[in-house]
């Protein structure tokens, strides 16, 4: 059933969970979604960005997100817009259908992104839906940063509880150390659990992590042997979502592992067989593996089994 983004996150942060957000550009990769959930019994979000909307249509993506709920009406299942840039950004995917999004303000100073993400509050919590909003920069965080250098980039603990008072928004993505992508960490990764406490702390609301794939050595091979090139990438670790998750965070955002999951079986079977041109002979295998990859995440974040 598509229900508010509160709602399912609400009941994460109750029970100590995660919930994984899955970015989304067309039917396959829903599919796998649905399909991953139906078999492990979890709820879901399912995010689209601008660039997917762009891609698709917001229209578009509501009505298979709809569709795929009516075949599975006993999954939870939200619509959130992913980093949404400006509030008419968010009015437009609310009034499309999304049960949840997020107003992406934090490169703009502070008492601006809280001004937007207030204005983002008032008129979403109106017709039921939940609202995202981030604090920080979404960037890899090296061992031998400077102190001064993390406060800069990391977000900052007081900042978010006056954040969450005066902006009323439902959930926040603290920046702790992640980036988007598949280069996160130019060393060993490293995340700031204690900043992530701490923010929970004083916030008591559920808590996102964006940039959270996890390029699982198995999906990174599968790409190589196909003659794609990941050199030097690296995701967050299995062990460390789940250490984000005992922190208290709730909303587990991932795309890149879908794309390179899901390309991986593309390049392999144009390589074995280049007369190929049924595309749904390259696309079958890749929503399997991709829903295996998410599958595999569902038991990492502890969603598997809670509906
Ligand atoms: O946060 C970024 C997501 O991976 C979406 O990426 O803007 O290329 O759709 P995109
Ligand atoms: P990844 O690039 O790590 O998959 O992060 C996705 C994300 O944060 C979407 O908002
Ligand atoms: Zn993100």
């Amino acid at each position: 059933m598509l229900v508010s983004g509160k709602e399912i996150l609400e009941k994460a942060h109750k029970e100590g969970y995660a919930v994984g957000a899955f970015n989304i550009n067309n039917m396959e990769m829903l599919q796998a979604i649905f399909e991953a959930a139906n078999e492990v019994s979890s709820p879901i979000i399912v995010e689209a960005s601008e660039g997917a909307i762009k891609y698709a249509g917001a229209d578009m993506l509501y009505s298979m997100v709809k569709t795929m709920s009516e075949r599975y009406p006993h999954i939870p299942v939200a619509l959130h817009l992913d980093h949404g840039t400006s509030v008419e950004s968010c009015v437009k995917a609310i009034r499309a259908g999304f049960t949840s999004v997020m107003i992406d303000a934090s490169h703009d100073p502070f008492e601006e992104n809280l001004a937007k993400t207030k204005k983002v509050v008032e008129i979403a919590h109106a017709v039921g839906v939940g609202v995202e909003a981030e604090l920080g920069r979404l960037m890899g965080i090296e061992d031998n940063i400077e102190v001064s250098e993390r406060d800069a980039v990391l977000v900052n603990v007081d900042e978010a509880e006056e954040f969450v008072k005066r902006t009323g928004v439902d959930y926040l993505a603290p920046a702790i150390g992640t980036s988007h992508g598949a280069f996160k960490f130019k060393g060993e990764p490293k995340l700031d659990f204690e900043r992530l406490q701490a923010v929970k702390r004083v916030t008591d609301i559920p808590l996102v992590l964006h940039g959270a794939s996890s390029i699982p050595e198995e999906v990174r091979k599968a790409f190589e042997a196909t003659g794609g090139d990941l050199k030097g990438s690296k995701g967050v670790p299995f062990d460390f979502l789940v250490e984000a998750v005992k922190g208290g965070i709730n909303k587990v955002n991932t795309d890149t592992d879908l794309r390179i999951a899901f390309m991986a079986e593309v390049r392999r079977v144009a390589n074995e067989d280049p007369t190929q041109f049924d595309l749904r002979k390259f696309f079958k295998p890749a929503m399997q593996s991709v829903k295996e990859l998410i599958k595999k995440r569902m038991e990492v974040l502890g969603s598997a089994g809670k509906i």
